[in-house]
């Protein structure tokens, strides 16, 4: 009989877990601990804004009209352990407070609640990212609490799933990594997984701690990646050379690939940045930490960015934002999200501000979270709104919307037709044609 799969934390990653399960199949019971939440999802609706999300969990949320009712969600432990057979570990590690290290409140939580109700065969798999050694902790710990004894198992399955691509991703993942320790446990996640491994998922197996590693090793490689592109950006800019030309001229070699060398004002997301600090201080502890000090630097250049646009901003505009109304498009970390943990356009937005510009800001889906998190900034409901009137407009976030706005009817409501694109996205030509004063990071100024 085919398992039956609950998955334990129901973000970005939980949400999207449990539909596609549903998706492949299996029955699904999905769990979090915010009873609001639980509500919403089980009424068919998402939380957050994730491109084909709730159109999968409508397909099989039960009580909704049409849907194949192999998923439902609770909050309650004692349903999920007693319903389970694959039960998949999906909360957050966000970073700690004033430290780099990562908090593993609540994937403990988890494990912690549910072990000691299982009594019967299980495999408990983590998905979150989590500092190397944690696997190995949680299965002694899981060992110690299940009555079920050695017939509950641990495994470790990192997810590579980017917000924006969250379906796709988990529907046909380009990889996917178990860290196991039996054959058991390797012989369930490959029933769970068979779909995508019979389409050519490639299929890797190995140990804890390598499974823990490749995650936040990816994660390091795009995070530096970006920075690189970034570094080459500012030596562009001191030298008068164009950033845009030098990545797709190296990107033609297959070596270094066209993929995550777009420069502008870095990497940001519940990801990236707060991944490569945990890897920082979890090799701290490890006695490596001199193999990651290159991380600090990757970092240090991401920060950078966003510190510059603010610059180019201010010269932009004469030199002082006193008195001056700044346009921003875009808050969310990146297009196709409303996430706006760490967005670099946020930031950006934030310190202008505070250095007296009077800011309005516009996003497609952003905004309920922004002003959130920002509640003293300007809200505009359009691109157009957000431009009107506006000294220098600023493209933080490349969504689709902003690449097919009209520079003629952008030039008509702004005092100056002053444009900084911090993500290299528009094309320069068409602006300036339009006449407007185009800037970007790493460009020439002409
Ligand atoms: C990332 C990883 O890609 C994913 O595999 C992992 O599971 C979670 O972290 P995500 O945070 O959704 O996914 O976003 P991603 O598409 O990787 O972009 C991260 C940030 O880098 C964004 O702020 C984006 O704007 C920025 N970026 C990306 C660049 O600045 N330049 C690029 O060329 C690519």
């Amino acid at each position: 009989m085919a398992p039956k799969i609950t998955v334990i934390g129901t973000g970005y990653l939980g949400a999207t877990h449990a539909a596609a399960m549903a998706e492949l199949g299996f029955e699904v019971l999905g769990l979090d601990v915010v009873p609001e939440k639980i509500e919403l999802l089980s009424s068919g609706r998402v939380p957050m804004y994730e491109p084909g999300l709730e159109d999968l969990l409508r397909r099989h949320v039960a009580g909704i009209d049409g849907a194949t009712g192999r998923l439902r969600f609770t909050t309650s432990y004692e349903e999920v352990a007693d319903f389970g057979d694959v039960h998949f570990v999906c909360v957050n590690t966000p970073q700690k407070h004033g430290e780099y290290a990562c908090d593993m409140s609540y994937v403990d939580s988890a494990v912690e609640s549910l072990a000691p109700l299982l009594r019967r065969p299980a495999l408990v798999v983590g998905k979150s990212t989590v500092p190397v050694g944690s696997a190995a902790r949680l299965a002694a710990r899981l060992l110690e609490l299940a009555p079920a004894g050695e017939a509950a198992e641990l495994a470790w399955n990192p997810e590579f799933l980017r917000e924006g691509f969250a379906v796709q991703d988990t529907l046909h993942p380009d990889r996917i990594v178990v860290g196991v320790t039996s054959k058991q446990a390797e012989k369930q996640l490959r029933e769970v997984y068979a779909s995508p491994i019979g389409e050519g998922s490639p299929f890797v197996v190995t140990d804890f701690p390598t499974a823990e590693l490749v995650k936040t090793s990816a994660n390091s490689f795009l995070a530096t990646k970006i920075s690189f592109i970034n570094a080459m950006a500012e030596v562009c800019e001191a030298a008068d050379g164009d950033v845009v030309k030098l990545a797709e001229a190296i990107g033609h070699d297959e070596r270094i690939g066209k993929k995550f060398l777009r420069a502008g004002i870095g990497f940001g997301g519940g990801c990236l940045p707060k991944d490569i600090r945990a890897f920082m201080a979890r090799a701290g502890e490890l006695g490596a930490d001199q193999a990651l000090t290159f991380l600090r630097e990757v970092d240090s250049i991401n920060m950078r960015r966003r510190g510059h646009m603010v610059e180019l901003a201010r010269e932009a505009v004469g030199g002082s934002f006193l008195g001056k109304r700044v346009a921003v498009l875009g808050a969310a970390f990146k297009p196709d999200s409303d996430d706006v943990r760490d967005s670099p356009a946020l930031n950006v937005a934030g310190q202008i501000h505070l250095q007296g510009a009077q800011v309005t800001v516009y996003d497609p889906k952003g905004m309920e979270n922004a002003r959130a998190l920002f509640p003293t900034l300007g809200y505009a409901p359009s691109a157009l709104d957000a431009a009107r009137g506006a000294h220098a407009v600023l493209h933080l976030t490349e969504w689709r919307e902003f690449r097919d706005l009209d520079p003629q009817e952008v030039g008509a409501v702004v005092d100056e037709r002053r444009i900084l694109d911090g993500r290299n996205a528009l094309d320069p030509q068409v602006w300036r044609e339009a006449d407007w004063t185009y800037r970007a990071l790493g460009r020439p100024r002409i």
